[in-house]
């Protein structure tokens, strides 16, 4: 959704603002803003569409040379449309009436209309539909010409709802505040220079020395100086966080896209997230057991696909630890009065550590007493931050929208927990972990054989790429990786997909099956393996076309009679979904393609979603 990002320092700022941007388009958005500090007075070029259209603009115009040697300051904006449509005026960021305050916006005011109209009162005026224009309109009300900082706070008193903030104001042309209350924002620690973004993704080529505003925390940058303040003025101290991500970067690599790109680093992100976890061949993850002690039910609450990651899981963590184990939607989940107390462990999964959603699931578990782990792949991200105890996913930077490499090591998390979880309840023996332990080792490279599989899949793309219709079915395990597949299907291809229990298509769902439907069935679970060949029978008898992703022992055994096959090896079911998602990922991606869609961004999704 909505990118900030802001910059002080000696250097170009214009460059780096316009290029930081573009290191969030992935997050999408539908406009694009920047405003700079310079010659006593705030200059400002916004446009609707891609960077680029704003990048032309900003090329020709005489306001945006960044003069040297002096400290340069501004901020830029990618929008997504919330209050009013997509427009130049619309688009952040936004200029106060006298010309002097320039604010960018992530979140949503919700007091916006109150404002607006007690200061027309005062003979403001207001020029777009935005909440946002708001603030800038407050801040100059209550600034008094000498204290910037005072009126920011003021005004932020004042604010309801959602808000990142960076703040420009023409008086002050070699400071910048920055503010944070429920929307994420970031500082990032240059040399000589600082930055400021809604996701690090904008400055990780620069930084990796990061600090994360907490909730209600202003940040005021004079020069190359940095103070920290509650939104009362109390100063705070806070602490420089360093990110080690190994793998991962905001740029293509050679690739085509960053999905490809990332699709092709699940080995590496799955080594990455379990090898450091995994001393003397057993799985170390620190002061877990007291978290896990006395629980008696565990809920697992998330959105999208780290919501199938524990549909996924569930198979395996109930069988193996004997702990009730409840997947839900966080959308559901923090509306309902889920039955949770102190003896529920509530695990939240999140690729982004600020999907809005597993956010305030999060907090709802704490509230009722609930003891609380998160996985998440984005260091110190609220949903890490607040939680009682975090694994982090180390896949690296994600920036495709659609996720792959994120899913795949939160998976390997899973497992891992499984297994913990399980052994400290002595539901599994010594013999038996120390198999899993070594699977778990073999994981990265059982997952590179399955990419190794690439050509095939694009065959297969290439044969089915008209379909406009594609049905996902399978039972268990392979149910949950078929909403997973069905998922990045209809992200990437913008088409309709379906994903089916198998057992269930007899019951409403196989009237839609007619001559040349394309059934993707999944077949990996040995037990059930005939019980879904049962299914494929059905639906070949109506004329589907099926392409088979299936337990290769089985298929020693068995002649599938199918349009297509795609072998699994056969690990422990547990692991199964980390390589049955991969020809999932490489089809959605290759459709996609083979049909000109936009891989990196696909219409109307944003990565990170930070509103309900
Ligand atoms: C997956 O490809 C999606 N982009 C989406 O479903 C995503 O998994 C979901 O929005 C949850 O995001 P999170 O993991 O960052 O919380």
């Amino acid at each position: 959704m909505c990118g900030i990002v802001g910059y002080i320092g000696k250097g170009n700022s214009v460059e780096f603002l316009l290029n930081a941007i573009e290191k969030l388009e992935y997050r999408g958005y539908d406009s694009s803003g920047i405003a700079i500090c310079g010659d006593d007075k705030i200059k400002l070029m916004k446009k609707k569409g891609r960077i680029s259209v704003l990048r032309k603009s900003v090329a020709v115009s005489k306001d945006f040379d960044v003069k040297k040697g002096v400290v340069n300051t501004g901020i830029a904006h990618t929008r997504w449309a919330t209050h009013g449509k997509p427009s130049d005026v619309n688009a952040h960021p936004h200029v106060s009436q006298s010309g002097k305050i320039a604010v960018v916006h992530n979140g949503i005011i919700e007091n916006y209309l109150e404002l607006k109209k007690s200061l027309r009162r005062r003979k403001v005026k207001f020029l777009s539909q935005t909440d946002t224009e708001v603030i800038s309109a407050l801040i100059d009300s209550l600034y008094d010409g000498k204290d910037f900082l005072k009126a920011v706070r003021d005004t932020v008193n004042l604010l309801e709802g959602s808000f990142a903030l960076a703040i420009l104001c023409s008086d002050f042309p070699d400071t910048i505040i920055a503010v944070k209350k429920d929307s994420p924002l970031i500082i990032g620690f240059g040399d000589e220079e600082n930055y400021i973004a809604s996701d690090v993704a904008a400055f990780v080529d620069k930084t990796k020395d990061i600090c994360r505003l907490e909730e209600c925390e202003i940040a005021y940058f004079k020069g190359d100086k940095v103070k920290f303040y509650d939104f009362n003025g109390k100063e705070l101290d806070k602490k420089v966080t360093h990110i080690d991500w190994k793998i991962g970067s905001s740029t293509k690599e050679g690739f085509e896209h960053f999905m490809m790109k990332e699709i092709m680093e699940q080995p590496e992100a799955i080594k990455e997230t379990i090898a450091p976890r995994i001393v003397d061949n057993k799985i170390s993850i620190k002061n877990l057991d007291e978290l896990v002690e006395s629980v008696n039910k565990i809920y697992i609450v998330a959105c999208g696909s780290s919501y199938h990651v524990g549909a996924a899981a569930k198979y395996s963590f109930e069988k193996m630890t004997g702990i009730t184990t409840i997947v839900d939607l966080a959308s559901e989940f923090r509306y309902r009065i889920p039955a949770i107390d102190e003896k529920t462990l509530v695990i939240i999964i999140s690729q982004s550590g600020e999907t809005a959603d597993s956010l305030a699931a999060l907090r709802e578990s704490k509230r009722r007493g609930a003891k609380t782990l998160a996985i998440v792949n984005v260091v110190g991200s609220s949903i890490a931050s607040e939680a009682d105890h975090v694994i982090y996913t180390w896949a690296g930077l994600e920036i495709a929208v659609a996720t792959t490499k994120a899913y795949s090591a939160q998976l390997a998390v899973m497992y891992m927990l499984i297994l913990y979880i399980s052994s400290r309840v002595g539901k599994i023996s010594d013999d038996i972990y120390r198999e899993y332990v070594k699977h778990l080792l073999s994981l990265p490279d059982f997952v590179q054989k399955m990419l190794e599989m690439k050509e095939k899949i694009y065959d297969m793309a290439k044969k089915y790429k008209d379909k406009d219709n594609v049905f996902f079915i399978g039972r268990g395990v392979d149910y949950a990786s078929c909403r997973e597949g069905s998922l990045k299907f209809k992200e990437l291809s913008y088409l309709h997909s379906e994903a089916y229990a198998a057992g269930e298509l007899k019951h409403g769902t196989i009237s839609l099956i007619e001559q040349g439907t394309l059934v993707i069935a999944i077949l990996t679970d040995k037990k059930l393996f005939e019980k879904t060949l049962s299914n494929i029978r059905e639906v070949q008898a109506r004329g589907a076309t099926v392409i088979a992703i299936a337990n290769e022992e089985k298929l020693n055994s068995v002649d599938l009679e199918v349009d297509e096959v795609v072998p699994i090896p056969n690990v422990p079911k547990m692991m199964l979904p980390s390589l049955t998602v991969i020809p999932l990922q490489l089809f959605a991606y290759y459709f996609a393609l083979l049909n000109d869609r936009d891989i990196d961004k696909p219409r109307n999704l944003a990565k990170s979603v930070t509103v309900e």
